[in-house]
């Protein structure tokens, strides 16, 4: 059976489909609608854009041309992490869906807990009364699920403290030798999806000897290796590619890792230098 067809179960109940197709970095236009069309050709249902990719028109293009009932596929949009003022994420939230033009989003994030400009800075208070809009959002049935991306765990305890609706998931940068344990183990203990983007280290750990060589034993390549990784430790990976034949090959990951390889893997550091 294909992962493709797989979903997690997120603490609402609500079914996501456990391989996301990432778009990050790729170009609005031909290149975006081209690789969500050969995404969706490929059986991926899980798309996952943001306001700061600035390809969201793309993204809802392919998706209304592909054909696929709306109903079929899920949708995963963010808040620009510039925005911290509350007042302002409505206006956003509505420009996000205009733009994908598919009916609202399924899933609505917290791009992260800082502008990108002023990462680690202390925003609590403003996340505070940002996450409370997408509360009222998810409360009035205007987005299925909620959530976050790049929160830690103090990040993420001053929001569940201050605030009716914990995340549903968060998105954070995943991959073998970066794990991000206590984070993760956090998540878990709370009920919330961890998300994997950067599954392959944005390229860096494809040219990895030691995984490599498990990929080789498995007859798979590191990439397979890469996201079943990720699959195993129940983290729903964003694979991103703009090459037909390798977002068919990242899909293609229905094997196991054996416990021996899984905890060689977990040994492994500076897989991304
Ligand atoms: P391309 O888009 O040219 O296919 P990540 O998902 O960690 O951000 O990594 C994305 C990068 O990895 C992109 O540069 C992408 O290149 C490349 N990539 C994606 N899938 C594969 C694959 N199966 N084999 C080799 N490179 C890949």
């Amino acid at each position: 059976m294909s992962v493709l067809t797989e979903n997690f179960t997120l603490a609402n109940g609500l079914q996501i489909p456990k391989i996301a197709f990432g778009t990050w970095q790729i170009p609005d236009g031909p290149k975006t609608y081209d690789s969500v069309t050969a995404a969706l050709k490929a059986g991926y249902r899980h798309i996952d854009t943001a306001r700061a990719y600035g390809n969201e028109a793309s993204v809802g293009r392919a998706v209304r041309d592909g054909g696929i009932p709306r109903e079929d596929i899920f949708i995963t949009t963010k808040l620009p992490a510039e925005i911290k003022d509350a007042k302002q994420v409505r206006a956003s939230f509505e420009e996000s869906n205009s733009l994908l033009d598919l009916g609202p989003a399924d899933l609505y994030l917290i791009h992260a807990p800082w502008p990108w400009s002023q990462m680690g800075k202390d925003y609590r208070t403003e996340n505070i009364a940002v996450w409370k809009e997408l509360e009222g959002l998810y409360q009035a049935g205007q987005v299925k699920a909620i959530g976050v991306s790049n929160f830690n765990v103090a990040d993420l305890t001053s929001l569940i403290e201050a605030t009716e609706v914990k995340p549903l998931a968060n998105q954070i940068r995943w991959f073998i030798g970066h794990t991000q344990d206590e984070t993760t183990a956090f998540c878990k203990e709370n009920g919330i999806l961890v998300e994997g983007y950067s599954p392959l280290s944005t390229g860096k750990i494809l040219n990895n000897p030691d995984v490599k060589r498990i990929a080789d034993q498995y007859g798979k390549s590191v990439a397979q290796v890469c996201i079943r990784y990720l699959l195993e430790k129940d983290v729903l990976p964003l694979p991103k590619s703009t090459t037909p034949s390798r977002i068919v090959e990242n899909a293609d990951v229905d094997f196991a890792i054996s416990a021996e390889d899984l905890t060689f893997l977990d040994g492994l550091q500076d897989t991304d230098s």
